[in-house]
């Protein structure tokens, strides 16, 4: 396969009216909700980053360790050649494992992330430090509709979700894109990140860390619309507010008004009383099982599964199943 990387799109910045009309319509609405996608701007992005390394936040480090401990295994379920997409795709620093376990001629990497110049970013490290690695970077939302290059002859097409993003959906937004992905994926699979459900204070301080750093990335997403929009509302009007809903088996994170305030967007003032929140993530925590029967009615079978001994993170092999 080609080396090097060959863009699909020309560099794209996050959309800015796509930003305002969703911040209008998540102010409207009540109970107040935005997507977390626009967490992600370059600050978010690396506050996330540092996230990742926090004490208290288990996932990345547990995945890291599966990935390092398992790559070879999860590679062979993979198969000969393989056309690698990778939803979502961040620092690019979980796929060096999986690359590192496949001989370099027989990949083809897709990574697809809605922030243009962090993807460039991330691809340039990795083309780095893969020299003769085939790279075709994608800028796409993957939870819409998006036209992946064409899986090479001879390939399979597997997807790779790590980091338990898709815990960010809502169980249908889950089975809507493990739908989407079970159809582009006909014949090949997809190896996912799976946060289990687990001892609740164990994800109560994942998501309050000590030095605040969860807190200053969900702010963020306000500090966006502050310089991105120009939204106007009090210096510190508001705090972060993190749980876990046992009803949901989900983390919620909000943004709470610490007394009543207006939040000012365009012509528009959006009333907060005091307490009200903007709801700005949900994680949804799995059981393997649970997620399992939620991937086989969305088209997969699932396969083999990685856990770490306290049973915290999974990362799942699901075969994507051929349709008529
Ligand atoms: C990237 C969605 C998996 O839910 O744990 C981390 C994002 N939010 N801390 C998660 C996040 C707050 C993260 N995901």
């Amino acid at each position: 396969m080609k080396p090097g990387i060959e863009w699909q799109q020309p560099r794209a910045d996050a959309d800015c009216e796509q930003f305002a009309a969703d911040l209008h319509e998540a102010l409207a609405r009540a109970p107040k909700a935005i997507s977390p996608k626009y967490f992600y701007d370059e600050t978010g992005s690396r506050l996330f980053e540092q996230i990742c390394d926090l004490p208290e936040y288990y996932p990345t480090r547990t995945e890291l360790a599966l990935l390092r401990g398992h790559a070879a295994d999860m590679a062979a379920q993979m198969g000969g050649q393989v056309q690698l997409v990778e939803y979502g795709a961040g620092a690019l620093r979980k796929v060096r494992l999986l690359l590192d376990a496949i001989p370099r001629d027989s990949v083809q990497f897709v990574p697809v992330d809605i922030s243009g110049p962090h993807l460039l970013a991330a691809c340039d490290g990795l083309a780095a430090d893969y020299p003769g690695l085939a790279i075709q970077p994608l800028v796409a939302d993957f939870t819409r509709p998006h036209a992946l290059p064409p899986c090479p002859d001879g390939s399979r097409r597997v997807g790779f979700f790590p980091g338990s993003s898709i815990g960010n959906f809502t169980p249908a937004e889950a089975d809507a894109f493990l739908r989407l992905a079970a159809s582009e994926l006909q014949g090949g699979g997809l190896l996912i990140g799976i946060d289990l459900v687990k001892d609740h204070e164990v994800l109560h301080a994942a998501y309050n860390d000590a030095a605040g750093v969860t807190a200053a990335f969900n702010l963020n997403v306000l500090e966006r619309a502050r310089k991105e929009l120009g939204a106007q509302f009090p210096v510190d009007g508001f705090e972060h507010l993190a749980f876990y809903n046992p009803a949901y088996r989900r983390i919620e994170m909000h943004l709470r008004a610490r007394r009543p305030l207006e939040l000012r967007l365009g012509g528009t003032a959006y009333a907060f009383h005091e307490g009200e929140t903007l709801h700005t993530e949900h994680s949804h925590k799995y059981t393997l099982e649970g997620f399992q029967a939620l991937a086989a009615r969305a088209g997969f079978r699932p396969g083999k599964a990685w856990t770490d001994a306290n049973g915290w993170f999974a990362l799942l092999w699901l075969e994507a199943l051929q349709r008529g």
